[in-house]
C-alpha cells in the first residue's frame, strides 16, 4: 500500500504536472517594457528549473531573437507566431508543453495580442512614468476586463510600475495617478536600470546580489504568492 508521504509526492507532482501557466505581457502603449519583462521572467524560470515556452506574437520577433540568438542561460523554448489564426491555434498547444508559457506581444491594439490575453491564466501590463503609458495602461486593462466578461471568466490582471526612479517627483506621480485610477497595481516594481537594458544585448540575467536581480526576484516571487507562477519542481527546490 502507497504511504502517506508517497502520496503526497504523487500529489505534489501531480499538481505539477497539470498545473499550466499561461502569463501575457501586454499594452496597448509600445515600449513599456514588455519584451523586457517576457524576456527577464522566462530566463528567471528557466534558471529555476522550470520548463518555460516563451511565445512572441509581436511581428518584430524581437523577444523570440533574443531567446533564439542572444540569450545565454538555461534551456528555454522559444516560438514565434504573429499570425492570428495560426497564434489561436499554437498558444493552447504550447500552453500543455510547458509548465509556463511567458507571451509577449505587439505594442497596438492587434488580434494577436487579443489572442494571448484570452488564452491567458493572467495578464501583466507594464507601465512606465509617462502619461501615454498610464492611459493606455488603463484602456489594456478595461480591455482585459471586458473580454473576461465577454468569455465570462476571470482573468487576473495586474500593472507592473517600471523603469522608476525612486526620488522623483515623476515616479512618486506615475504611482499615485495608477492608485488614484484603481489599477490593480503589484507591489512589486522595476527601477530605471541599466542592467534591464544590457538583458537585450548580453543576453544574461543580471547579476546575483544586484539591485536588478533583488527587483525581478520580488516580482516573481509576488507572481508565485498570487498564484500566477508555477513554484519551483521539488527536485530543484531541494
Ligand atoms: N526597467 C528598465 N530599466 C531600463 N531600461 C528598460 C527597462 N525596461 C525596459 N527598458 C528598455 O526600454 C526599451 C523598451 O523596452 P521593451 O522593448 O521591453 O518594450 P516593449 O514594450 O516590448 O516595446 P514594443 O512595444 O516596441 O515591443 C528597451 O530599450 C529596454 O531595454
Ligand atoms: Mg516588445
Amino acid at each position: 500500500m502507497m504511504r502517506m508521504t508517497q502520496a503526497v509526492d504523487v500529489m505534489r507532482v501531480a499538481y505539477y504536472v497539470i498545473r499550466m501557466s499561461v502569463l501575457t505581457i501586454a499594452s496597448r502603449k509600445g515600449g513599456c517594457g514588455k519584451s523586457t519583462l517576457a524576456t527577464a521572467i522566462a530566463a528567471s524560470l528557466a534558471a529555476d528549473g522550470l520548463a518555460v515556452g516563451l511565445l512572441d506574437a509581436d511581428p518584430n520577433g524581437g523577444a523570440h531573437r533574443w531567446a533564439t540568438s542572444i540569450y545565454d542561460g538555461p534551456h528555454l523554448s522559444a516560438h514565434a507566431e504573429p499570425d492570428k489564426d495560426r497564434l489561436a491555434e499554437l498558444l493552447p498547444e504550447l500552453a500543455e508543453r510547458y509548465a509556463v508559457l511567458i507571451c509577449d506581444t505587439a505594442g497596438f491594439g492587434n488580434q494577436s495580442a487579443t489572442i494571448c490575453m484570452v488564452g491567458a491564466d493572467a495578464v501583466l501590463v507594464p507601465v512606465t512614468p509617462n502619461e501615454s503609458d498610464v492611459v493606455e495602461g488603463r484602456k489594456t486593462v478595461a480591455f482585459i476586463d471586458g473580454l473576461a466578461r465577454s468569455a465570462r471568466r476571470e482573468i487576473p490582471v495586474r500593472v507592473l510600475a517600471n523603469r522608476i526612479r525612486r526620488p522623483t517627483t515623476l515616479s512618486r506621480h506615475m504611482l499615485s495617478q495608477l492608485d488614484a485610477l484603481a489599477l490593480p497595481r503589484l507591489d512589486a516594481t522595476l527601477s530605471d536600470l541599466v542592467a534591464f537594458g544590457e538583458l537585450s544585448f548580453s543576453g544574461a540575467l543580471p547579476p546575483h546580489g544586484s539591485p536588478a536581480a533583488a527587483e525581478l526576484a520580488a516580482l516573481i516571487a509576488e507572481l508565485r504568492a498570487l498564484g500566477w507562477l508555477p513554484n519551483v519542481p521539488a527536485a530543484e527546490a531541494a
